[in-house]
């Protein structure tokens, strides 16, 4: 295998190939799996490829600068550490290790409510480190509260609530991979949190969620009235939703499908960013996930109106495959990719990656 430096991997296909080796394979099922026929997973990757680039010659590019602010927050590259859950599965460190790989490389990181740390203890591993808390609204909005209070104290910048995820969505490879939410792996942030595996029930000819609370978009209000810190709004596939979360308070949202493993039937973010920036990029940050695998897919991102893009799989890829030092691996190769295709494409500052860069691709059909 190439040794580039680092943990000694070479590109991300080398990790992703030693992170599957070393995973235990039903962890690791539950990593790589979507939903359903896993439609919207395959989708996020061939979104990218309906756009081209528009490389602009000769533009001094003698110093490229990657650097850039979420709402607010300086970071040194438009991209992040989206939240999943339970690293603790792939590495003894888990989510510390992960931030403090993130906190060193200057990234910003987002922890899920279902992680195998506490947010204690990654607020305690990494004081400085910018990092945001992924809410799951729990049945009881008293739960809800206690995790708002726990993130602040613990000195978490921002709130990302994510929406996606009223019910677990049916996972196939997951669960024929063998991987359940059996109570065995650890929940840091303690063993009340409801569990994914919440969903409908048989009632008569309904279905029910036991235990839930019909929530809607006022949940918005009541959590924006218990917090001083900004919420964002993970899981927004449409107009009209974007459009509702900035009216009801958000200050961001993250255009996503949960890399495939929500809905299956749902489009790539990446094809509904456009309509997201036109109802929202004037009012409201713009984020992105979903198969971001390479510095091309960020141009295209940024150039489409994204003001960052969230890594999932890719930073589980290097936690599984060499911990910490993996995870530093992972965000310095999209680090250098991101600089070189910055450079080949004449765009040496983020604010200068625009609509300009990106053209439709040549219909193939
Ligand atoms: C194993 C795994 C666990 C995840 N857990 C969460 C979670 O706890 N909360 C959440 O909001 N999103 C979760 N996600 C979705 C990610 O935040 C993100 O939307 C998605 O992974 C991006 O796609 P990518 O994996 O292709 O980069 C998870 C994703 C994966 C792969």
């Amino acid at each position: 295998m190439a040794s580039a430096g680092g943990a000694g991997f070479g590109g991300l296909a080398d990790l992703e190939a030693a992170a599957g080796r070393k995973a235990n394979p039903a962890a690791w099922a539950y990593v790589q799996g979507g939903a359903g026929d896993e439609s919207s997973l395959r989708a996020n990757r061939r979104a990218f490829d309906r756009w081209t680039l528009r490389p602009r010659a000769l533009a001094d590019i003698a110093v490229i600068d990657p650097t850039t602010s979420l709402l607010g927050t300086s970071v040194t590259a438009p991209f992040y550490v989206a939240p999943t859950a339970y690293h603790g599965e792939l590495d003894r460190a888990g989510e510390v290790g992960t931030a403090r790989a993130a906190a060193a490389a200057g990234v910003l990181a987002m922890f899920s409510t279902l992680s195998t740390r506490s947010l204690e203890e990654i607020g305690a591993a990494v004081p400085r480190g910018p990092r945001w808390f992924q809410i799951y609204l729990q049945p009881d909005f008293r739960a809800t509260r206690r995790l708002v209070e726990r993130a602040e104290a613990a000195g978490f910048g921002a709130l990302v609530l994510t929406v996606d995820l009223p019910v677990l969505a049916n996972r196939d490879r997951q669960a024929e991979g063998g991987f359940a939410f059996d109570g065995t792996t650890p929940m840091g942030n303690g063993p009340d949190l409801v569990l994914p595996p919440r969903g409908p029930v048989r009632d008569g000819l309904l279905f029910r969620i036991p235990g839930a609370e019909a929530y809607t978009w006022r949940v918005l209000d009541d959590l924006r009235s218990i917090t001083r810190l900004p919420v964002v709004v993970k899981g927004i596939l449409t107009d009209e939703d974007a459009r509702r979360s900035v009216d009801c308070g958000a200050r961001a949202v993250v255009v996503s499908n949960h890399g495939g493993r929500q809905l299956d039937g749902a489009p790539a973010g990446l094809d509904v960013l456009p309509e997201v920036v036109a109802e929202v990029g004037s009012r409201a940050e713009v984020y992105l996930d979903g198969g971001v695998r390479r510095g091309r897919d960020i141009l295209i991102a940024l150039g489409l109106g994204a003001r960052a893009v969230g890594l999932g799989r890719p930073i589980l890829w290097g936690l599984a495959a060499g911990g910490e030092a993996g995870v530093s691996r992972v965000i310095e190769l999209l680090r250098m990719e991101l600089a070189t295709v910055m450079a080949l494409s004449g765009r040496a500052r983020v604010d200068a990656i625009d609509r300009t860069l990106v053209a439709a691709a040549p219909s193939t059909e």
